[in-house]
């Protein structure tokens, strides 16, 4: 009976899971700082971190992990450590296919990948092309990313659409914006959540988070553990979600 019961709390707990979380990853610098290390150190720490937020999304059977990995503003950072964040997000991808593979996990990258090297850009086109099929967990990675490019871009293919009178002015809605994101064919992002002490969004996913709920931790992102993961989770699920509507009573 205990048995029965418990299973059906763990089954409504799964239901209120969020569907898609998304991340941004900070305190990577921060981190290394505090050990008197260099600020990579921090970062390939923080890749260690996104390892364990996989699979913790795999065994909370969440459907997409979006992660803030590079955004538009990196670059003004010292071009040492451009250099560094560029090829640890190249020997992810090469070390990581095998699990892509293994743990059913599609690869998608969004935001403006043009601006990275050529065989950066090679690889990230054929991770994508081999998990593309994989029907697991969507782990979709933000790089060269920000939120205003992503409204900028889906409004330059909307008004194309319209000068080739394909698309009505007057039949543009919010649906219509959506529609060209970068993350169209993604589900509603659920819950955000940001490391690292900070309690702003950072031109992440702006128009994708109108109704989200957010969560700030001041845990640094390589500190970042299941436990954290479980404690943003269990804040979600704490929340009640109107949607602009009332609840009914
Ligand atoms: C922010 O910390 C983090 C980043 C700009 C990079 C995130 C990259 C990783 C977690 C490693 C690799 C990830 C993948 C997906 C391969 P910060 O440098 O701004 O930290 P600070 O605020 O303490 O300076």
């Amino acid at each position: 009976m205990w048995y029965t019961s418990s299973l059906k709390y763990k089954d409504k707990f799964k239901e209120e899971n969020p569907r898609h979380v998304a991340i941004i990853m900070d305190g990577n610098g921060r981190w290394a700082n505090k050990k008197g290390k260099m600020r990579i150190l921090g970062h390939k720490e923080g890749f260690k971190a996104v390892k364990k937020a996989v699979k913790f999304s795999i065994m909370n059977n969440l459907k997409i992990l979006t992660l803030y990995a590079f955004s538009s503003e990196n670059w003004n950072r010292p071009v040492f450590e451009i250099k560094s964040l560029m090829e640890l997000f190249f020997f992810a991808l090469d070390s990581e296919i095998n699990n892509f593979k293994k743990f059913n996990i599609r690869l998608k990258v969004i935001g403006d990948i043009t601006h990275f090297n050529k065989k950066l850009q090679k690889r990230i086109h054929q991770v994508e092309k081999i998990t593309l099929n994989n029907n697991g967990l969507i782990l979709n990675i933000a790089a060269n990313y920000g939120g205003r490019w992503d409204i900028i871009q889906s409004v330059k293919k909307i008004v194309k659409k319209v000068q080739n009178g394909v698309l009505q002015t007057e039949k543009i809605e919010e649906k219509t914006i959506t529609q060209y994101l970068s993350t169209s064919e993604l589900l509603p992002v659920d819950l955000v959540i940001r490391t690292g002490g900070e309690k702003r969004i950072s031109n992440f996913l702006l128009w994708q988070i109108a109704y989200s709920e957010l969560y700030f931790t001041d845990v640094l992102w390589p500190d970042f553990n299941d436990c954290s993961f479980q404690n943003a989770i269990d804040s979600f699920i704490s929340r009640e979600r109107r949607f602009g509507g009332f609840k009914k009573i």
